[in-house]
């Protein structure tokens, strides 16, 4: 077992109705709001409303139109802009993990003089950010407990994920209720993203029994409660074990005390994000199997193994080899079955632009150093196998 050194400071307030709590949350951090949102579902489901409602007596900027895979030019210039004019005392995200992420790119850019985009690309570390609050209409993410944001940049192709310490949200309100209105195909895209975040964490040198339990049960709840969130959009009861499965899907916690994997499949997909601005879960979803198939080895057996015969109850008496295929075509028939599109083709990208995007990968990511090591050709690989 690996050392670590752990803490999240993020408060999570959850359940059905805990918004009302929202004004004293607030007025902990001071009168001048940056509310960010997205595209306008806040508008549709009422929170919008309900939010401005419970606000009334404090001063709120808006910044509104947030696009999923959120972009630095306009959206994170222009919220730095917003708080630097307005001298903003604390952003409040309602939406889904992109309006929170630009909202932490925009707490990091608001204390600083230089371009924010120094801090997201580590070129300058951040010295102190803005307190962020959210409240969370899509579970998929698990920005709402974690340090870290991802932001496109459409000129460069690049989509980079960063993290610091100072973007943990002070607050997250999670009300499974505000999750109820999510299409058919965003639910199946948060359950795809959730369960790569645990994937990426499963599939390392060294794991302990703990998290490996922790894990497999994190995979089955998204598993099942997915279902029933398809089936039945508004089962509260699934919809709020999903939140809280996709909650601690990125701070850290199903991995505390393994070797690290590289985060392969994240690395890949933001490439494919980034050039074509693809849905995350989606892409996701269609490299994880590709992925899996390219890694299978004499070495990564072994987790395979564990991972079909724990998570999808494949016979244990089998031959590792054999379990490790069935795990995978289970993992595919999965995504599948939620009617996620399981081929780059089908979300748009065509072998044009293959090459380009492994260099890009390779360049950027670090594969070199996943748990099983990948070079531009292994990149290559995968992504033809998945058109
Ligand atoms: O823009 P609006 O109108 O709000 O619509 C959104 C958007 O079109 C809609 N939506 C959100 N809540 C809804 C709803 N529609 C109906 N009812 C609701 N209650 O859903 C669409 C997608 O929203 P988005 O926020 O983009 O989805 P998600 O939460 O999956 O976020 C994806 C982004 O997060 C990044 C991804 O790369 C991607 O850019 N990630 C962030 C991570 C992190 N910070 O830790 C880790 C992840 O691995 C991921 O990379
Ligand atoms: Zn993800």
């Amino acid at each position: 077992m690996q050392n670590f050194d752990y803490m999240t400071p993020t408060r999570l307030i959850f359940g059905e109705g805990v918004i009302s709590q929202l004004p004293k949350v607030m007025s902990a951090f001071g009168k001048k709001i940056l509310l960010t949102y997205g595209g306008g579902s806040i508008k549709k489901i009422g929170l919008y409303d309900k939010v401005k409602e419970l606000l009334d007596g404090f001063e709120i900027i808006e910044l509104s139109d947030i696009q999923p895979n959120p972009k630095y030019d306009p959206s994170v210039l222009e919220g730095v802009r917003l708080c630097k004019e307005h001298n903003i005392d604390v952003i409040l995200s309602v939406g889904g993990g992109s309006v929170l992420d630009c909202s932490k790119a925009i707490a990091a850019g608001a204390k600083y003089d230089g371009d924010v985009w120094d801090l997201i690309t580590y070129k300058v570390k951040a010295q102190a950010a803005l307190p962020i609050v959210d409240i969370l209409t899509l579970a998929a993410t698990g920005s709402e407990y974690d340090s870290g944001g991802v932001i496109s940049r459409t000129e460069t192709n690049d989509k980079i994920g960063y993290m610091d310490p100072h973007l943990y949200p002070a607050v997250s309100f999670l009300d499974p209720t505000y999750t109820f209105s999510v299409s058919k195909k965003q639910t199946a895209a948060g359950c795809a993203d959730a369960m790569n975040h645990i994937i990426e964490q499963y599939f390392c040198e060294d794991a302990t029994l703990l998290n490996d339990g922790f894990c497999e049960a994190g995979l089955k709840s998204l598993m099942i409660n997915a279902k029933k969130c398809l089936d039945d959009p508004r089962d509260y009861t699934a919809r709020a074990e999903m939140m809280f499965a996709c909650t601690l899907g990125c701070n850290g916690i199903y991995s505390l005390g393994n070797s690290p994997s590289g985060w392969p499949c994240h690395g890949i997909e933001h490439a494919l994000s980034a050039y074509y601005d693809i849905t995350h879960g989606e892409g996701l979803a269609i490299i994880t199997p590709r992925w899996m198939t390219h890694i299978l080895s004499d070495k990564t057996v072994g987790r395979f193994v564990k991972y079909g015969v724990n998570v999808f109850d494949i016979d244990s008496t089998l031959p590792p080899f054999e379990i490790a295929e069935k795990a995978i075509k289970a993992t595919y028939d999965f995504f599948e079955s939620i009617g996620i599109p399981m081929h780059l083709k089908d979300v748009g990208i065509d072998d044009s632009r293959i090459s380009e995007m492994a260099h890009h990968i390779a360049v950027n990511e670090g594969l070199e150093n996943a748990y099983a090591p990948l070079t531009q050709q292994d990149i290559e690989k995968i992504l033809i196998a998945s058109l």
